[in-house]
């Protein structure tokens, strides 16, 4: 039996690569050649190699038009992420596309680095770091630099999925008090003793940071907006480690350069890799380029996870374990 074609847009880790290789009849793209930012590109591969399956990652545009391009061989387009708002499912579903993902490997990662950038942002760690690359800095001085500690103070989760319970577990142990918005309430073994918000403007003036974890999409754009912000406490922390379009990144920046917003921490851009120039000019945010998932355990649990969902529906004709419902 000739093995299943696969397209995969992004180099991966080596492992990953290697069992791809064995499995399928992998069509790697081990330069990363930027090939990956077009769907129409993608699509066109696809029709070359006459794929089954097309592997993509966080950001490669699967819109509606790419999907229509596919060719007929394709059956599962699997993503390197657990996001999946760069696709469109329902046109997927409709072409009987079977769409992918990589759930829970990535949670206590994406954790991490939400945590980073809250006391990045908190500790003034971007700015320090900076001033001693600069080689600008005299010496301790009492007043120098001074943050804010996160001891006792109230943690505002925005979407308390698997994401944002690891970083409730994660700021327990900072002592902060967790606050969450969602639609629904969790059963208390998964809250833990949590504070549940069924109302934006209660949730937003009573928290001291807030922790972005929602997905992307028309439903939550631009969620984080100009009366949004005004309603959190003066001297608040931003944190997005989810999504760059759920926050408004012009009224953000405003509310950072006038001090309502003390300092935000953020992974995530709308429309990244560009980012809004606005943030540059500013020295209270921390910026990092979507490393949400980059660990080598996490790469490497998601790229299994991600061979074994294409591994069950094109090899063994069975349900993948993590499809996108
Ligand atoms: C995801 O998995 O959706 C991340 O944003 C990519 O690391």
């Amino acid at each position: 039996m000739p093995k299943p074609v696969l397209l995969i847009t992004r180099k991966l880790p080596e492992a990953i690569e290697a069992r791809a290789a064995q499995d399928f009849d992998a069509r790697l793209n081990t330069k990363d050649d930027p090939w990956f930012r077009s769907g129409a590109e993608i699509a066109k591969r696809a029709n070359e190699a006459k794929a089954e399956g097309v592997l993509i990652a966080a950001g490669d545009p699967m819109n509606a038009e790419a999907i229509a391009a596919l060719p007929a061989s394709v059956k599962i387009i699997t993503t390197f992420s657990v996001g999946y708002d760069h696709i469109d499912v329902k046109a997927a579903k409709a072409r009987g596309i079977t769409v992918t993902n990589t759930p829970d490997v990535l949670s206590f990662a994406t954790a991490e680095t939400a945590m980073t950038l809250m006391l990045m942002a908190a500790r003034r760690a971007g700015e320090g770091e900076r001033l001693v690359r600069a080689g600008k800095w005299e010496g301790w001085a009492p007043t120098q630099l001074m943050g804010v500690t996160l001891e006792k103070k109230k943690l505002g989760i925005l979407g308390m999925g698997r994401i944002g319970r690891e970083l409730a577990q994660m700021a327990r142990g900072f002592s902060m008090e967790i606050h969450y918005r969602d639609i629904n309430k969790l059963p208390p073994e998964l809250e833990l003793g949590a504070v549940y918000h069924d109302d934006d403007d209660k949730f937003l003036s009573t928290i001291d940071v807030i922790s972005m974890h929602v997905p992307g999409g028309d439903a939550t754009r631009k969620w984080l907006n100009a009366e949004r912000l005004a309603k959190m406490k003066k001297g608040s922390l931003v944190v997005n480690s989810g999504r760059g379009g759920s926050v408004d990144d012009e009224a953000l920046i405003a509310a950072l350069a006038s001090g309502h917003i003390r300092a935000a921490g953020l992974d995530v851009y709308d429309g990244e890799p560009v980012v809004n120039p606005g943030y540059f000019k500013l020295e209270n945010v921390a910026l990092l380029p979507h490393l949400g998932s980059a660990t080598i355990e996490t790469r490497d649990a998601m790229g299994r996870r991600a061979l074994d969902n294409l591994f069950a529906l094109l090899v063994e004709g069975k349900e993948p374990p993590h499809a996108v419902k």
